[in-house]
């Protein structure tokens, strides 16, 4: 069977190096050695929590900018955002009919949504946020994707996505694909200046696509401990070195690991480590002040991507509308 890969990119704030490492990195990898590979942004995904108009608008931009600014090539990956393709929220309903509440009522999302209330369990719990996995599986069966990278806090939905084909074609016939996860392992590593997990909220990310100016500032914030020059240094645990070890051959962390043991001063150390990402995002850069002086290239890239992604779509939602007895006229 043909490996088609599918992922859907939350479409909050502009991505990071953290977001760079455990995600756009790893899914662009990915996208190279499968046959097909499918990336949307999710931004049907996006109104659930947010209402703010304009930030929605632009994150799609934006996080649209970044992904093809870290390469990722329209013409080999069908991309696209998942509101021009309305074939989605038709199965989502028609997949929600066959969902149990008690499988929603156990998802951590809504959980968690729901543990912090006190009197009143649904105060603030939109349907939107209870469905969402059933959204998520809609994404996923809608194309008959194979693998579906994610991070661990997916793993869930994954699940019920296989739990929720299973069941329709038990009921009805066997037309959807069961998914199989691919876990992404960086995930949660990547550090931020402070040691903390790398995240807006905490304000302790390195940028992706800002100034090299900028770059080398935020590096050399990163936080080390007050040993001197000339004391070795422990590898183990240390901010500046787990970050290099992600931009660095096998040989340069070698090299690294002994100017450790040598005493190598915190400054020099983490202008290796500035250079070594600098060489990596340098040409990212380039590439994005290019796509950004013409967003609306953006957007017409977009629209073939929905328009070739429908193509699929309205085939496959006609031989379910088929299946469930509604009439497959469109
Ligand atoms: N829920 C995913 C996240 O928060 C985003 C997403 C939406 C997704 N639909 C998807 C991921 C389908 C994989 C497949 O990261």
């Amino acid at each position: 069977m043909k490996k088609r890969i599918l992922t859907g990119i939350t479409t909050t704030g502009i991505p990071h190096i953290g977001n760079y490492i455990g995600a756009i990195r790893p899914a662009l990898e990915l996208a190279n050695g499968s046959d097909e590979s499918f990336f949307f942004l999710a931004d049907y995904h996006s109104i659930i929590k947010n209402q703010n108009i304009d930030e929605i608008k632009h994150s799609v931009e934006n996080v649209a900018l970044s992904w093809l600014s870290c390469g990722l090539n329209p013409k080999k990956t069908y991309f696209y955002r998942q509101s021009d393709v309305p074939e989605i929220l038709e199965l989502s309903w028609v997949l929600t009919c066959v969902t149990a509440k008690g499988l929603m009522n156990r998802a951590h999302a809504y959980k968690a949504a729901s543990s912090i209330n006190t009197d009143d369990p649904d105060k603030g719990i939109t349907m939107g946020l209870f469905s969402y996995p059933v959204l998520m599986a809609a994404d996923i069966l809608m194309f008959d994707s194979t693998h579906v990278p994610v991070g661990s806090d997916q793993i869930q939905h994954l699940e019920m996505t296989r739990d929720i084909a299973a069941r329709f074609n038990h009921l009805f016939k066997p037309l959807l694909t069961l998914p199989e996860p691919i876990i992404q392992k960086n995930e949660n590593v990547v550090l931020g200046t402070d040691g903390r997990k790398m995240s807006k909220s905490y304000g302790n990310v390195i940028p992706l696509l800002e100034s090299k100016k900028n770059l080398k500032k935020s590096i050399m914030k990163i936080v080390t401990n007050s040993l001197e020059p000339g004391e070795p240094k422990e590898s183990t645990d240390c901010n500046v070195f787990e970050l290099y070890k992600y931009f660095a051959t096998e040989s340069e962390i070698q090299t690294m690991q002994q100017s450790y043991d040598d005493g190598i001063s915190w400054g020099e150390a983490k202008e290796i480590l500035f250079n070594s990402v600098n060489q990596e995002l340098q040409p990212i850069r380039s590439k994005y002040e290019e796509l950004s002086k013409n967003k609306d290239h953006i957007n017409d890239l977009l629209s073939d991507g929905a328009k070739k992604a429908r193509l699929i779509a309205k085939e496959k939602i006609l031989e379910i509308r088929e299946a469930v007895g509604l009439s497959k006229i469109l």
